[in-house]
């Protein structure tokens, strides 16, 4: 599995015929390097919420490519109606995909949606725990630290996406708390520098958790993540 930072929370994940995008956040971020034009190969983009930083550029690729875009019901709605193809969820619902099974976890956050016209309601902003080949992603969207997070210990998470910027999110002392609730076996901070609002030093983060790998992407830098536990069959069988 191949996963590439595109800054703030943005994510592209590549795994066989599985490719996918999480908050394309690419036009009007000053840290992105990858643009909308090389993303013409996507099956699915997840959306965490409604906000410009996370729904980013996602109506413009889900179209070019014809991706099903994986978001809450009412972000659905609002992308159904700009003829976007979804799957709509809702907190704490799990379900199966032809590439593993997802899981909409909560976050403590806002989800509306700026448009021209004015602010829509963007549902409860969410999470994801994306699953294949018996690996499990966790994407924590934009939240606050919560008591829910404890709840996500039992999921056995093997990489943890968490932000750690501040001012709209956790920050790097409540992101090693929510390490601590978690109990992944690596993590990886985002969220931070972006802006100079949520400026924050991933190196103190990483210094700072005791208890899991923390691994601080690059920008458009590749991570690969190899699933050692499983027989090629599996693999074989999914793809
Ligand atoms: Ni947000
Ligand atoms: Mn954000």
């Amino acid at each position: 599995m191949k996963i590439k930072y595109l800054g703030h929370a943005g994510f592209y994940i590549e795994d066989g015929d599985f490719k996918a995008l999480i908050d394309p956040f690419l036009s009007g971020n000053p840290k992105a390097k990858a643009s909308v034009d090389e993303f013409d190969d996507i099956n699915y983009i997840f959306v965490t919420h409604g906000h410009g930083d996370h729904l980013g550029d996602t109506v413009e690729i889900a179209k070019k490519t014809s991706a099903s875009v994986i978001t809450n019901f009412e972000i659905s709605l609002y992308l159904g109606e700009q003829n976007v193809t979804t799957h709509p969820m809702h907190i704490g619902g799990r379900t199966k995909f032809d590439f593993g099974t997802v899981k909409m976890t909560t976050a403590l956050h806002g989800s509306g949606i700026q448009t021209p016209n004015g602010i829509i309601y963007g549902g409860n902003p969410c999470g994801f725990i994306i699953e294949r080949n018996g690996k499990k992603i966790y994407h924590a969207g934009d939240t606050g630290l919560t008591l829910d997070m404890k709840l996500l210990e039992d999921e056995n998470i093997d990489l943890a996406i968490l932000p750690i910027g501040g001012n709209f999110t956790m920050d790097v002392d409540d992101a090693i708390r929510a390490v601590d609730f978690i109990k992944p076996k690596k993590v990886v901070p985002i969220h931070y520098g972006t802006f100079p609002v949520i400026e924050a030093s991933p190196e103190a983060f990483k210094n700072k958790v005791i208890n899991a790998e923390v691994i601080i992407l690059k920008v458009n830098g590749e991570y690969t993540y190899i699933c050692l536990n499983l027989p090629t069959k599996r693999y074989n069988h999914i793809d």
